[in-house]
């Protein structure tokens, strides 16, 4: 029986590649570069399914353009870039990684906002550039993270991970905005308050951002959000880009409205708007709170797991829209 063909639209772990190819016609974007979407268009024809890494649009012209495609598998928990609703009215099933990467990532907003918080980059270039000649009693102080308001808005599972750091590992009293409240059993395992958006703006010593992007969160933090915050306050971004107004951001963080602020992800990102490149007083990291080797190596083999579960099984692991597909 011929095997199914399938899109590895960038380059992923080459055992990754080895397992999909027992099961599949395997064509693959071994560049490393994106593709366009027109390579993408071309590469697509006759493809059952598609690894994606959560770059590729996958939208109604796409689907209409590609008729066979049905199933697009994201390397990523975050799925903006798929559009869900054309996907399910095309039939073709998308999923993406949950769980694998939860720690991970709670983990890394963690850091984020201690390297932010206590100016570790701004002071290792003042160090590497041969400024320190000498001890001040307030160079580069930053702020407080032990025992002080830890500020989480939206709340799902690398939200709680960073919500139980802030608690257990640093005695930080945590509040929490999300659309939906967590459970009584929850909040009590995350230590956390719920409160409206503006108590997280007003209260909130550090406020990381860990909600997924959609129209309804673009630009959620903006000048207005930023106005209202503390001026000694910091700000991590581990979420998706275009949830910050990156220009309102640079200018808070130019003018001290904020003290400090970390980020994993832009808007337009590789792009990252020249004001941030400019402003001292933000941790710069390119998208990478994923970023451990067994992690993505999970990540990929779940994105595997799911083309293997679906095209040959008929049963996928992580489906976002399974009513598409009635799996
Ligand atoms: C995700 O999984 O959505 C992360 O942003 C990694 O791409």
């Amino acid at each position: 029986m011929n095997k199914p063909s399938i899109l590895i639209a960038r380059a992923v772990f080459p055992e990754v590649i080895a397992r999909l190819q027992q099961h599949f016609e395997v064509e693959q974007n071994d560049s490393d570069e994106p593709l366009s979407r027109d390579q993408l268009l071309a590469r697509l024809q006759g493809k059952a399914g598609v690894f994606t890494t959560g770059g590729e649009r996958i939208d109604a012209a796409l689907l209409a353009a590609c008729p066979q495609l049905r199933i697009c598998a994201n390397m990523a928990v975050g799925y903006n870039n798929f559009d869900l609703p054309a996907m399910t009215a095309a039939k073709v099933l998308g999923t993406n990684t949950p769980d694998v990467l939860t720690e991970t990532t709670a983990d890394f907003g963690f850091a984020l906002l201690m390297a932010t918080a206590r100016r570790l980059t701004e002071s290792e270039h003042f160090l590497r550039a041969g400024q320190w000649t000498k001890w001040s009693y307030d160079l580069f102080a930053g702020a407080e993270v032990h025992g002080s308001t830890l500020g989480i808005l939206g709340m799902g599972r690398i939200g709680q991970g960073i919500a139980r750091r802030g608690a257990h590992g640093f005695g930080m009293n945590v509040i929490y905005h999300n659309r939906s409240r967590l459970t009584p059993e929850l909040e009590q395992e995350c230590k956390a308050r719920y409160v409206g958006k503006e108590e997280l703006l007003r209260e909130a010593d550090h406020l990381v951002l860990v909600l997924p992007y959609s129209p309804e969160s673009h630009h959620a933090i903006g000048a207005a959000e930023l106005a209202q915050m503390k001026p000694t306050a910091t700000l991590v971004n581990v979420a998706r880009g275009g949830i910050v107004d990156d220009v309102a951001l640079a200018k808070a963080l130019r003018e001290r409205r904020i003290a400090a602020a970390g980020l994993d992800v832009f808007e337009g990102e590789p792009k990252v708007h020249p004001d941030l490149l400019t402003v001292p007083n933000v941790v710069l990291t390119p998208h990478i709170a994923s970023g451990t080797v067994k992690t993505r190596l999970a990540m990929a083999n779940l994105a595997a797991d799911n083309l293997i579960g679906y095209l040959v099984h008929g049963k996928p692991v992580t489906p976002l829209n399974p009513e598409a597909v009635g799996s």
